[in-house]
């Protein structure tokens, strides 16, 4: 089975481009596999009918997910609410913030109740600087929702 996984995300200043850029690694590195790196504010709604699995990764900015991924989700929503393309879409979080990224974090998850989708990894959260050790978790979350919807399994 092939699968193709939208990595849709927001940086500012690099750092969540960083965490995007490495997801992005793990499902190329992934047989079958492929993947869709794109800004929120370049990513329509074929993008998210045409993925298997998403990853969504945002900034932390004053508690809540950057403006633009609020944007994706505010232009897609009324459109895919209800279809089968997207019930129980697999998807999976990750979050640069400066010292917290719960409430970045709650609200993306709170909307994507809403999509339907189905959450299939723990979220992957860089406190302060991304260094290598967040880089290799975020590589090791693109692995593994790609070989979950190659395989699947969600
Ligand atoms: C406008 C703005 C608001 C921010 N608000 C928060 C916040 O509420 N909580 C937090 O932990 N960090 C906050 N930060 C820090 C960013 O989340 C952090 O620097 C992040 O790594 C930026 O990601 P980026 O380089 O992809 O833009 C804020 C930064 C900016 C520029």
């Amino acid at each position: 089975m092939t699968c193709k996984i939208l990595v849709v995300y927001h940086s500012q200043s690099g750092n969540t481009r960083k965490m995007a850029e490495k997801t992005a690694e793990g499902v190329r590195s992934i047989v079958d596999a492929t993947v869709f790196l794109k800004m929120a504010s370049e990513s329509t709604l074929e993008d998210l009918l045409a993925c298997d699995g998403l990853v969504i990764g945002s900034p932390e900015y004053f508690g809540y997910m950057a403006g633009m991924v609020k944007d994706f989700f505010d232009r897609t929503y009324h459109e895919v609410r209800g279809r089968k393309e997207t019930f129980k879409k697999p998807y999976a979080v990750f979050i640069s913030a400066g010292n917290d990224g719960t409430g970045a974090l709650n609200h993306i998850e709170r909307i994507c109740l809403g999509y339907q989708f189905k959450k299939v990894l723990a979220p992957v959260i860089a406190k302060g600087e991304v260094d290598d050790a967040i880089l290799a978790q975020c590589e090791e979350l693109g692995k593994t929702i790609a070989a979950g919807c190659r395989e699947g399994i969600y």
